[in-house]
């Protein structure tokens, strides 16, 4: 049986189509098929080794405007793929605004087993219809990326870098190498069509899939929001968060992105405790670019307000997740 790389589109930048060539801003995201993007690589065949491709289209749009439910298609359909015998690996297009949180929530709802295998999610910041896109080049390193030996896990590849889901974030919102992995780095470079891994591949976690994703798409995500403390925040955000409006979904949860070491102001905190008293269950992180929470300030503890060592989007995924595994059968 020939080996397969399955290409998923989900819209974004890479498949975005401007009126005018020379236009990088003006352009409307999620407009290209994705077999027609593949089309556009030179040497994917060379990349691929000469496996052979399938793709798939499993959304189009804008990645600002994802919903719950794309995240649910996209990862019903990569753990359909993977559990493939002759699916060696799965490269998914995606808009580079929301992509590290759909990496992030990938990489926590697919069960270890299938993370054996690589999901690489490549993305562009320059529209298909660009003078110079970057999508092309991004593709041809994702499937070199997917196909190089020993690759596992759920990675990001963007202007010749390869990142791991947990510490990939965009910084950057017009440079084409946007993507930055902090103080982790990224885990190596794709030139001239070879990996050079210089940080191993991504541990899985022993964790992952513990949500059932067949009972996600049948009840509601719960509903976790984020803030930021700052200077002069007090508690009506937070109050007027637990009264939910007609038609929402009553609150769940709320991440902090607090001050230094993940710290919140005294006004906020006072209103996070009765959210507490709620059922709110409340996580904090830090709104600082670099480094995590680290120790247990006297504001936690106490344990009211857990702290994740992840970016806020991230820390509201994994915190969605918590929460619905605590509430499933
Ligand atoms: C998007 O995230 O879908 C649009 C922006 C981009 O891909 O760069």
């Amino acid at each position: 049986m020939s080996e397969k790389v399955v290409f998923l589109g989900m819209g974004g930048t890479i498949a975005g189509k401007a009126a005018q060539a020379g236009d990088n801003v003006g352009y409307t995201a999620g407009q290209v098929a994705v077999s027609a993007l593949l089309d556009s690589v030179p040497g994917l065949q060379l990349a691929l080794g000469g496996r052979a491709v399938l793709s798939e289209q499993v959304c189009q749009i804008d990645s600002k405007d994802l919903q719950h439910a794309d995240w649910l298609a996209l990862a019903q359909r990569v753990r359909q793929h993977l559990a493939l015998p002759e699916v060696r690996g799965v490269v998914v297009t995606h808009g580079t605004d929301t992509l590290e949180e759909t990496a992030y929530f990938l990489s926590r709802v697919l069960p270890p087993v299938l993370q054996q295998k690589p999901v690489v999610i490549t993305c562009a910041m320059r529209p298909a219809s660009s003078l110079t896109p970057d999508g092309p080049a991004n593709m041809a390193d994702a499937a070199t990326v997917a196909t190089s030996e020993g690759a596992r896990g759920v990675l990001v590849v963007c202007a010749g870098k390869l990142h791991a889901a947990a510490h990939v974030q965009k910084v950057h919102p017009y440079r084409v190498d946007a993507f930055d992995s902090g103080e982790a780095g990224p885990l190596g470079m794709v030139e001239e069509g070879r990996l050079r891994l210089f940080n191993g591949w991504p541990a899985v976690n022993s964790e992952a899939g513990l949500v059932n994703l067949e009972r996600l798409s049948q009840s509601d995500w719960p509903r976790v929001e984020i803030l930021v403390s700052h200077g002069g925040a007090g508690g009506a955000l937070v109050r007027s968060l637990l009264i939910a409006a007609p038609g929402d979904a009553p609150v769940r949860g709320i991440v902090v992105a607090g001050t230094g070491n993940g710290t919140i102001h005294k006004d906020v905190e006072a209103a996070l405790r009765i959210a507490r008293a709620q059922g709110v269950r409340v996580a904090r992180v830090s709104r600082c670019a670099y480094g995590q929470v680290v120790g247990a300030s006297t504001q936690a503890r106490s344990g009211e307000f857990q702290a994740f060592g992840l970016s806020a989007v991230k820390a509201r995924v994994e915190l969605m997740l918590a929460i619905a595994a605590d509430t499933q059968p």
